[in-house]
């Protein structure tokens, strides 16, 4: 029977840059993480995902890779390495590792084999183009009009060969070219040699971007400019499928492993098609529609705009994806990573309300469908920053962002400003705040990126010595969900749509004798839930997005015969009744329910 332990875990993503340093130079490291899992363990995380920690020139922070077998000196050593999974498995905490095989570095051996000659076997590892004839009013001979994520065009000329490579992401990240059957090989070897060493599983990076249209053309123009965003001419492209199959023939299936693919711009339908139990490849993907929510869909490449956004957009994103993958394929639940804001200071309220806000949107990514993804320093309600320049930001893309903004666009820098500190990556990649000693407990030296000001009353000494933190509602979370399988495997259902304010769903377990294919519990937990009958028990989640007092009505006609607490984010009276309530500012309540 196929287990799927990775259906009822929840996973803690750690960027290692930002964690813990072990040894005063500022930039994370593995020790500095081994230092800290026994801190993971009393959270109670199953998984743990650990960005890109191989060798790396660092254009993108680790997301460059120049050697897969290796780790970067700055993190330490494969002795270091296999300490620390060791260290996790003694915990029982899983390890994923992230796999970037879009693109390498462009100082991986591969690159520097195909560059130095066009008769390299190593040449066709990437795609590489003539330039184009010059035409009358193309100023660019790049092979076509793509941009990088990173801005500019996706295509760098290299002077001796005559000929442009492609890169969807900075010049100094090469995509492979996965049409050629020795580069597949090659990376089925290399996940081999990780699974091999013991990790449990992969996060795949932009996974979906790995398959080109054939031709590689033009993508339409999307206004003024020389380059425009292809996606449709490399997301989710026309082999996708088919090389990840190869894959999952060739290695996945034979490891008891988690996979997730990072899967930007993917549809619900293509994600089952990916995740089917059976036909698909992958355990799990991550949508990003509801990161897309604040941005102007007029802005093709993300982090560029701000747009206001309605509780009902939310719902109806986060709803879609619930149902179109229920008992179909497995959803990934998330509201932040080291790509995105603060969760709390994008969905919630980081000021007066930011600790009843981050338990509110923490009970939302527990208590919905599917695995929920932690992102570190999320469990202590950690916020954006505001750093005053441009020049303590370190992202290659933020940097570019506020080239684009203030240089070809001519906005003010207060302007740019305002977007960056609402949209920057490194709202994410500020240090993790350990205590309120200098450097926030992260490093004894001068920290790679500074830090947010706000770790003296924000960080996790003191969220641990207080029972009403968010640490400690995190916790409580992640015990319920050990308790009550309904959480890890029930059915969703949206209830009132269109409110401005509540966020309110159920959570049912079928009937006995239904088809629960994938949206039952399987493996090492098959049959009916302990402590919960399918079909009379449900659960109740009741979230307020909003610092207003909204009156919840139960819009069901049965009455509610019994209920009982399970969690909240306030001080409730257990026997309140709750078909018709006046909630607090972002309160979150969770209630078991029985039709008596
Ligand atoms: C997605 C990663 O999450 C991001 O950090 C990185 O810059 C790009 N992929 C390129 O690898």
């Amino acid at each position: 029977m196929q287990t799927n332990w990775w259906k009822e875990s929840v996973v803690y993503q750690i960027y290692p840059r930002s964690f813990a340093d072990s040894n005063g130079d500022g930039i994370g490291d593995l020790q500095g993480i081994i230092g800290r899992l026994d801190y993971l363990s009393e959270l109670g995380v199953d998984v743990v995902w650990l960005s890109p920690v191989y060798k790396s020139p660092n254009d993108d922070n680790g997301y460059d890779i120049s050697d897969y077998h290796d780790i970067m000196d700055e993190f330490g050593s494969m002795q270091d390495w296999q300490e620390l999974l060791a260290g996790m498995h003694a915990r029982g905490i899983k390890l994923v590792m992230d796999l970037v095989v879009n693109h390498t570095s462009d100082e991986h051996a591969w690159f520097q084999a195909a560059r130095a000659s066009k008769d390299s076997p190593y040449r066709d590892y990437y795609i590489w183009r003539p330039a184009r004839i010059a035409e009358a009013g193309n100023a660019s001979q790049a092979p076509n009009n793509w941009a990088s994520f990173f801005g500019g065009s996706a295509w760098e000329y290299d002077e001796p060969s005559g000929e442009y490579y492609l890169h969807l992401f900075s010049k100094k990240q090469p995509d492979l070219n996965w049409e050629n059957p020795k580069l597949r090989q090659e990376v089925y070897s290399m996940m081999r040699r990780w699974l091999d060493l013991g990790v449990d599983g992969f996060r795949m990076d932009v996974i979906n971007m790995i398959s080109k249209v054939p031709g590689l053309p033009d993508a339409p123009p999307q206004g003024a400019g020389l380059y425009h965003f292809g996606g449709e001419h490399f997301v989710n492209g026309p082999r996708l499928e088919e090389f990840l199959s190869e894959m999952k023939a060739e290695v996945l299936s034979d490891y008891d492993i988690m996979t997730v693919g990072e899967t930007p711009m993917i549809t619900p339908e293509k994600a089952v098609a990916l995740t089917d139990a059976e036909t698909g490849s992958l355990s799990m993907v991550f949508q990003f529609e509801h990161m897309d929510i604040d941005e102007d869909p007029a802005t093709a490449l993300p982090r560029r705009s701000i747009r206001e956004w309605r509780l009902p957009e939310l719902k109806e994103v986060m709803s879609r994806w619930q149902t179109a993958l229920q008992g179909r394929g497995w959803n990934s639940v998330y509201l932040c990573n080291h790509d995105m804001p603060r969760s709390v200071s994008r969905f919630g309220n980081d000021s007066r309300f930011r600790v009843e806000s981050a338990k509110m949107l923490a009970t939302l990514i527990h208590l919905i469908g599917g695995t929920p993804y932690i992102y570190q320093g999320e469990e202590i309600g950690m916020t954006n920053v505001a750093f005053p320049t441009i020049e303590s930001y370190r992202d290659i893309e933020t940097r570019t962002i506020y080239r684009e903004f203030v240089e070809e666009q001519g906005l003010s820098k207060e302007d740019a400003l305002r977007v960056i500190h609402a949209k920057s990556r490194d709202n994410a990649r500020t240090p993790m705040q350990w205590s309120a000693k200098p450097n926030a407990g992260f490093t004894t030296g001068e920290p790679w990126i500074p830090l947010n000001p706000n770790y003296t009353h924000i960080n996790a000494e003191a969220a641990a010595a207080d029972p009403n933190s968010v640490l400690a509602y995190y916790k409580e979370l992640i015990k319920l969900r050990r308790k009550y399988p309904i959480i890890s495997h029930g059915r969703y259902e949206l209830l009132l749509a269109e409110h401005e304010q509540l966020y309110c769903f159920l959570r049912s377990l079928p009937e006995e004798g239904a088809d629960t294919r994938a949206g039952a519990p399987s493996g090492t937990s098959a049959g009916t839930p302990a402590g919960l009958a399918p079909g009379t028990d449900r659960l109740l989640v009741m979230l307020n997005f909003s610092a207003l007092n909204p009156v919840f009505t139960f819009p069901e006609e049965t009455p509610l015969a019994e209920f009982e607490l399970l969690i909240s984010n306030y001080p409730v009276d257990p026997t309140e009744d709750i078909e018709q309530l006046t909630m607090r500012p972002y309160e979150a309540r969770v209630y078991r329910l029985s039709a008596g």
